[in-house]
């Protein structure tokens, strides 16, 4: 059995060996190269292919994999809104992902923004360095006196709410689908404008859908309490960028933290040399200000989630190869 692992990186390499030394029957091949219409030559010969990009996976590339026979791809990530859906469909391609490297890397980062937003440590830093040692006027608000709105409650909303909970917030959450535990505490409110309204600080955990782009917006912010902080670290198309300068120059919004922005491909993850060389004004507006703290999606990026990426992504794809099955196989 040959599979084909994709956009290698040098972090991830040390893994896929092991991976490899543990699993002999399998002939792993790898490159650093996405998958695109430029090197899905490569995969050729494979019985599967695993992956990950946030470049498209797109018509061409899939039918080509359909034309090589290849029936699996497995993406060493969450999000699946890349994959052309109908292509893969068309081709047979049995789609995986990894829906759980590790929730807690996520939640982790978010509320680490979070407080950083609330302490203003990035002000105290940057005053700090020009030998200004004062406090005033960059007095805190505390977590445990706010409510948090967390809209989605998957595996990375609930290990958010662990968090938020141990700092002693109160939580609301929205979801079209209830979890049973948090549904008998009581967390659930019936709307989103509910929670718009109730809560001081909103968490993002919602994958990307055709539905939800741009699910902040300025309609939507105007529901919202003011000086209400917004946290994304789950998909930059949440969030209409164009409406949040707004929020934050009208002051609705007193803080935001994002680790995914809208136009992010081929940005993040880049070194541009300077900041003047980074080429998107929104962004760089947003980077800007103080009050905004912004990460290169960077939430995920753990040793333990890395790891986990390319262990779980690698197993389901032999699983599919070997039996046609794997438990993570995503719903196109
Ligand atoms: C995902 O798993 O979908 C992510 O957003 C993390 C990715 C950048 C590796």
């Amino acid at each position: 059995m040959k599979i084909i692992a994709y956009g290698i990186r040098d972090d991830e390499k040390p893994y896929l060996d092991k991976w490899s030394d543990e699993n002999p029957d399998v002939e792993v091949i790898s490159t650093s190269q996405l998958l695109d219409e430029s090197t899905v030559e490569l995969a050729s010969g494979a019985d599967g292919v695993v992956a990950y990009q946030q470049k498209p996976y797109t018509n061409e590339v899939l039918d080509k994999l359909g034309s090589f026979g290849i029936k699996f791809l497995s993406l060493r990530n969450v999000g699946f809104d890349n994959v052309d859906a109908e292509a893969a469909k068309r081709n047979g391609i049995k789609v995986s992902n990894v829906p759980a490297y590790s929730p807690e890397a996520i939640a982790e980062l978010t509320v680490t923004q979070l407080m950083r937003l609330l302490r203003k440590t990035n002000i105290f830093d940057r005053k700090q360095i020009n030998g200004d040692l004062t406090w005033a006027p960059d007095i805190a608000d505390e977590l445990n006196q706010m409510t948090v709105g967390v809209i989605a409650t998957g595996r990375i909303g609930r290990a958010v709410i662990k968090i938020y909970e141990g700092f002693g917030a109160k939580v609301i959450a929205y979801d079209v689908f209830h979890n049973p535990e948090l549904e008998k505490r009581g967390i659930y409110v019936d709307t989103l404008d509910e929670l718009f309204a109730k809560s001081d600080v909103i968490s993002l955990h919602a994958p990307a859908t055709k539905d939800n782009e741009h699910m902040l917006n300025a309609e939507t912010f105007a529901k919202m309490k003011d000086g209400v902080y917004v946290l994304n670290p789950a998909r930059g198309s949440l969030i209409d960028t164009d409406a949040l300068i707004k929020a934050l120059d009208s002051n609705k919004v007193g803080g935001a933290a994002v680790d995914v922005y809208e136009d992010e491909v081929g940005i993040f993850n880049t070194d541009f040399g300077s900041f003047e060389n980074i080429p998107d004004e929104r962004l760089k507006n947003l980077m800007k200000r103080e009050n905004v703290l912004v990460t290169p999606h960077i939430a995920f990026y753990t040793k333990r989630a890395v790891k986990n990426m390319v262990y779980f992504a690698m197993d389901a794809n032999k699983s599919l190869i070997e039996t046609g099955e794997s438990d993570k196989l995503v719903d196109l």
